[in-house]
């Protein structure tokens, strides 16, 4: 009973459990732990005859792993992560591995791997993308830190990833933080997608008038072409599913408030620190913020006015496909900003990130894989020094063939008073990024004027301040 598990599990919840048994699939014993008996019970029941076993007892559960031992976190970041770390201590040892496998801030990550080093433990921070699903028959996994430690768990990682034409999507991520780092810029692209699908069906349903069934067919259709992708798959099945409570379709019965656990609002506030511009991404945290604020958007709906509503006269067909068009467009700006952003992080935290592999093995297993993910590994295979991927011939054509598509749908929303933010922001972003003369040239000027912050002129190299001859009172 002592030293015989390959690896341990803490936190039995869905996750943990389909984890757990995606592992004993290929061959690995493992014990579980959770303080919950119940959880602990879930997985009792599930192991029938496979070699897997469940403890509520912190010293016993670690007594039954092999050594070096491997122990796996799949608990709530923040404290309890630290808190499981603190009951771990006492039972643990030299080279023995922590795994943390859930959402984790990537400076938590950081601290952790620092002060768990000092004993000669290691801390990896591993982000596991594919829901519950994926957990249970192959996620995609961004794993980082210490390369001993990682080259340990490869077998075992390789066996329980998804595949893509059977190369498995996991794949070491680099230094320190950089698993849980990667998986954070994963989560910022997803609400970006997200919100622009969410965007198109505001369009849809509420300016071409489409009905579920409509959205539906309109959605499956897309993921027969370039849009191919989980999030809009999954979004056609949603406009399928009846309310078990009523007779109506369920996604009518969904309160219009989105929720968010803070991985695309990390993003965000690191992309503010580290100078990464990502306006898609902060886009939609903030449309999901907005969405949240419903009593007052309530209450502002009786006072605000915005134009009238119209309903869309003309050829339905051809707005859809005006909107695909435009959708993709997005779609590709998202993933630009997100792996521009993953790029200047890699050099600024030294993570050694190579994109070309975040790309690959994003193409399985995640929530963001998608058909458009072949062609960005392909271009980053291509160049693997690419600043944004919109430079790159096949990218740049693909984007300045559907730009007038996002920018009139931008349009309609304005003239309509629908709100688009993600899109609105992606098209911002290409506008910006293919500008060569921006007006911040006045911004200087302002700044100079009233605190002497200094500019650079175009005719000469150095910096420069005027006094500024108009008085303002
Ligand atoms: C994934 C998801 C997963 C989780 C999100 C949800 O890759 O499998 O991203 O990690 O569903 O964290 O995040 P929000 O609650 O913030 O939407």
């Amino acid at each position: 009973m002592e030293n015989t598990y390959d690896y341990g599990m803490i936190g039995l919840g869905t996750m943990g459990c389909n984890l757990v048994l995606n592992m004993s699939d290929h061959g690995y014993s493992v014990a579980g732990f959770d303080k919950n008996t119940a959880q602990a019970d879930k997985l009792t029941k599930l192991a029938d005859g496979r070699k897997l076993k469940a403890f509520t007892d912190m010293e016993l559960f670690v007594a039954a792993l092999q050594k070096p031992r491997t122990i796996m976190l799949l608990v709530p970041a923040g404290g309890i992560v630290d808190a499981v770390i603190e009951s771990l201590k006492p039972y643990i040892g030299e080279e023995d591995i922590i795994i943390d496998c859930g959402n984790s801030h990537f400076i938590d990550t950081q601290k952790r791997t620092d002060q768990l080093a000092k004993d000669n433990i290691h801390f990896m921070g591993l982000g596991v993308s594919g829901g519950e699903t994926g957990a249970r028959f192959g996620p995609s996994i961004m794993p980082g830190g210490n390369v001993d430690a990682y080259n340990r768990i490869v077998p075992m990682l390789k066996d329980v990833a998804a595949k893509v034409n059977a190369v498995p999507c996991t794949a070491y991520m680099g230094n320190g933080a950089a698993g849980h780092y990667v998986k954070m810029v994963h989560n910022g692209i997803e609400y970006a997608l997200m919100q622009m699908i969410a965007e198109t069906y505001h369009l849809l349903k509420k300016y071409a008038g489409l009905n579920n069934d409509e959205l539906q067919d309109v959605f499956s259709h897309w993921n027969k072409g370039k849009l191919q992708s989980f999030l809009i798959e999954i979004t056609a099945a949603i406009f399928l599913q009846k309310d078990e409570l009523t007779s109506s379709m369920l996604i009518d019965m969904i309160a219009d408030t989105a929720h968010q656990k803070g991985t695309g609002a990390w993003m965000s506030q690191d992309a503010m620190n580290t100078g990464s511009p990502i306006p898609a991404i902060d886009a939609a945290v903030s449309a999901r913020t907005l969405s949240s604020l419903k009593k007052e958007r309530i209450a502002a709906s009786l006072i605000l006015k915005g134009p009238p509503a119209e309903t869309l006269t003309g050829d339905k067909n051809v707005f859809i496909a005006e909107m695909e068009n435009a959708l993709y467009a997005g779609f590709v700006l998202t993933y630009a900003q997100g792996l521009a952003m993953l790029k200047s992080s890699s050099d600024f935290y030294k993570y050694d990130t190579d994109i070309t592999t975040v790309a690959s093995i994003w193409r399985g297993g995640c929530i963001i894989r998608a058909a458009m993910l072949e062609d960005i590994t392909e271009t980053y295979t291509k160049e693997p020094d690419i600043k944004n991927m919109l430079m790159d011939k096949y990218f740049s054509e693909a984007i300045n063939n559907t730009q007038a598509a996002l920018r009139s749908i931008v349009q309609k929303g304005a003239a309509l008073g629908i709100p688009l933010p993600a899109l609105a922001a992606a098209l911002v972003y290409f506008d910006a990024y293919r500008n060569d003369w921006l007006p911040a040239n006045l911004i200087q000027a302002q700044r100079d004027f009233f605190g002497a912050h200094t500019y650079e002129r175009t005719d000469k190299e150095g910096t420069f301040h005027t006094e500024w001859n108009a008085t303002v009172q």
